[in-house]
């Protein structure tokens, strides 16, 4: 028998299997979401009656799920529910658009001011909203201790509907809504001489670059190795600023990947995968902490590799960019 779910004076059937957010859509509703998995919360509900299944509240912080918010996407409602969209003090945020810098072809830095302080790691993932039903989840580069307002690397995908709106709409001045900070890929200090190996592709960079200052920021003393993968040197950004890191801080490192198979060899870039890359040059990841960010098929085979080359599970943190569906 199906389970009933009021939503905005509207009951709507929910089947057996089916989660609140494909019976939602199903029926036409339109509400918030992105990855379908779990991951990116963009899909944020809150039972007013009824009590949402634990493995619906998975990542919420203990505040969401003392409120009986749940993830719409992982929700597979045992009972009748009554449901509504966030309330606005669910940790939503107002923010400022301060900046919208190009650092590539394809990549704009968007700098956002919020009134309140966000508390935040660099490398944690924040949901932007173009409106009450679209919003996507962003990485943050910024640093607390060290930048002013939030940033976010947002790579045009073609025909996106929010990548696209920032790259081509937003400006400075411009009011958004953001989510609280989200996720556990970030540097935490406490063993400061461990090898930290960061990889990542495209906008995947934006997580990974604000590890690594951060780590930077807070003493890390061990190596901290950088490998930035693209298909060509123009998918490439913030290469300079990275190499005039690497050159302040001797126990930072910086490698630029090429991975098309017609790239003719040059100097400052290697030559291959950043994962292959990465492993190559690494005698074994045992003991080494590993940051994976971006396109979610390296993420998923960087993370079954860094297994295999020794590091331990609880070692490896990674954000897989994974995208909405069309
Ligand atoms: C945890 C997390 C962190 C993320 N961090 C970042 C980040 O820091 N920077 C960043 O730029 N992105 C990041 N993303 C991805 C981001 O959330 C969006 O998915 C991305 O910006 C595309 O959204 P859109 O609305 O512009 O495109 P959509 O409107 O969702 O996509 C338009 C269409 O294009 C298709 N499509 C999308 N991308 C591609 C592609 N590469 N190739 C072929 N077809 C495609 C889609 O399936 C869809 O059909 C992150 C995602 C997650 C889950
Ligand atoms: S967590 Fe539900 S859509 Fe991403």
């Amino acid at each position: 028998m199906p389970t009933k779910l009021l939503f905005e004076d509207n009951t709507y059937d929910c089947n057996q299997n089916e989660s609140v957010l494909d019976a939602l859509i199903g029926h036409g509703v339109p509400v918030p979401h992105s990855c379908r998995s779990g991951s990116c919360q963009t899909c944020l509900m809150r039972a007013t009656k009824g009590t949402p299944p634990e493995s619906a509240q998975k990542g919420l912080k203990e505040t969401l799920k003392a409120q009986n918010y749940f993830l719409a996407c992982s929700c597979h409602p045992q009972e009748d529910m009554e449901i509504a969209l966030p309330d606005a003090d669910a940790g939503r945020f107002k923010a400022t658009v301060k900046t919208v810098e190009t650092l590539s072809h394809d990549i704009v830095c968007l700098g956002l001011h919020c009134e309140q302080p966000v508390d935040y790691r660099a490398g944690q993932f924040i949901n932007l909203f173009k409106d009450s039903t679209l919003g996507r989840s962003y990485s943050l580069a910024s640093v607390p201790t060290r930048d002013t307002h939030l940033k976010l690397h947002v790579r045009k995908v073609p025909e996106g509907r929010v990548s696209g709106w920032i790259h081509h709409q937003l400006k400075p001045g411009d009011s958004v809504e953001i989510s609280q900070p989200i996720g556990n890929c970030f540097y935490v200090s406490g063993n400061p001489e461990q090898g930290l190996l960061l990889i990542g592709t495209g906008s995947g960079l934006a997580p990974l670059y604000g590890i690594a200052l951060d780590a930077i920021t807070q003493g890390h003393t061990g190596p901290i190795r950088l490998y930035h993968g693209s298909r060509n040197i123009e998918g490439l950004y913030l290469t300079e600023e990275l190499r005039a890191l690497a050159k302040q801080h001797p126990n930072f490192s910086y490698t630029p990947c090429i991975s098309n198979t017609e790239f003719v060899a040059q100097e400052g870039y290697a030559t291959g995968r950043a994962l292959d890359v990465a492993l190559a040059d690494i005698n074994g990841l045992s003991g080494w902490r590993i940051f994976l960010c971006g396109n979610p098929d390296m993420v998923k085979s960087a993370k079954k590799k860094a297994f295999l080359s020794g590091a331990a599970i609880k070692d490896i943190y990674a954000d897989a960019f994974t995208l909405a569906a069309a």
